[in-house]
């Protein structure tokens, strides 16, 4: 969390670099949902990435992040014809009182790749305080990129966000990286809570079916994926802690990349990510 709230993050870059979430999740996701369709509620929203598509599907969004940076870029974006219908708030997701004082008011909870910086015991109490009986909790997130038929990729991507500790490794936040980065397997709804909890994972590794969670680019670039470096926060903190670094981080994970796979800056890539999505009832 820390990261995203430093008032130099570029959250304007995090909006225009970040993945979006495909129609067929949200589809899924109201497939799943019984009942009203009032309000939602989007926690870690960060600019409002999933918060705006749920317009589509109920009357009113309430977006909440902790960090007043991540919001801004979602308030600039709230068109004429969506005022009123979504709001944003800083607030953490542990303890949303400030933003939905009534239980049992909220329709669907949302959590799009976020969960892993929020500490889940307190999120879920608060989640099942907000949500109406019947009320459907969602929490995904998408993992790493993995290089089709590049495994050479894969293995200096690993390097360089994880194990060698000279580069991005020790600049993640832990534990909640990890939470990420394992497809949430260890992070479980209260079952006295929440009923009906379905888990749906993606490998792009085990070629399994698609779920309705793919995300995937077979025109995928180099120059994408340094827009896309540029919005971690594990980069941001790497330069703060080497300011003096004659290379850039990110310029050295690509240009090693493009060395061993004989790529240019705009060979068009097969890339995949691991996906995970969890949908639960509140009892
Ligand atoms: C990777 S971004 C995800 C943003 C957006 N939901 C998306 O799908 O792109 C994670 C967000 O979680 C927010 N966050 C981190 N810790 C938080 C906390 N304890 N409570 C609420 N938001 C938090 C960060 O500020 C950041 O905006």
């Amino acid at each position: 969390m820390a990261t995203y709230a430093e008032k130099d993050y570029d959250s304007n870059n995090y909006n225009s670099q970040r993945p979006r979430y495909p129609p067929s999740l949200y589809k899924a996701l109201f497939d799943y949902h019984q009942g009203d369709r009032d309000l939602a509620l989007d926690v870690g929203s960060g600019p409002g990435v999933a918060s705006f598509p749920l317009l589509q599907y109920v009357d009113k969004v309430i977006a909440t992040d902790a960090s007043p940076v991540m919001i801004q870029p979602g308030i600039e974006s709230i068109s004429d014809k969506h005022k009123g219908r979504i709001e944003f708030k800083v607030s953490p997701g542990e303890d949303l009182r400030d933003v939905v004082p009534k239980s049992s008011s909220v329709d669907v909870l949302i959590c799009a790749e976020a969960l892993h910086w929020i500490k889940h015991e307190p999120f879920f109490q608060e989640a099942a305080r907000v949500l109406k009986p019947g009320g459907t909790l969602a929490f995904w997130g998408y993992i790493e990129p993995r290089f089709v038929d590049f495994p050479e990729a894969d293995k200096i991507y690993e390097k360089y966000v994880f194990e060698d500790p000279q580069y991005m490794g020790p600049c993640w936040i832990q534990p909640g990286k990890d939470f990420l980065r394992y497809f949430f397997d260890d992070v479980h709804p209260p079952e006295s809570e929440f009923k009906d909890i379905e888990k749906w994972d993606y490998y792009p590794e085990k070629k399994q079916k698609r779920t309705a969670y793919f995300l995937g680019d077979d025109k995928y670039t180099m120059q994408k994926f340094r827009g896309y470096l540029g919005s971690f926060s594990a980069v941001h903190t790497w330069r703060k802690r080497n300011p003096n670094a004659t290379v850039d981080i990110v310029d050295l994970m690509i240009n090693e990349m493009k060395e061993t796979c004989a790529w240019t800056d705009d060979t068009e890539i097969n890339t995949e990510w691991g996906t995970t999505y969890i949908f639960a009832r509140k009892r």
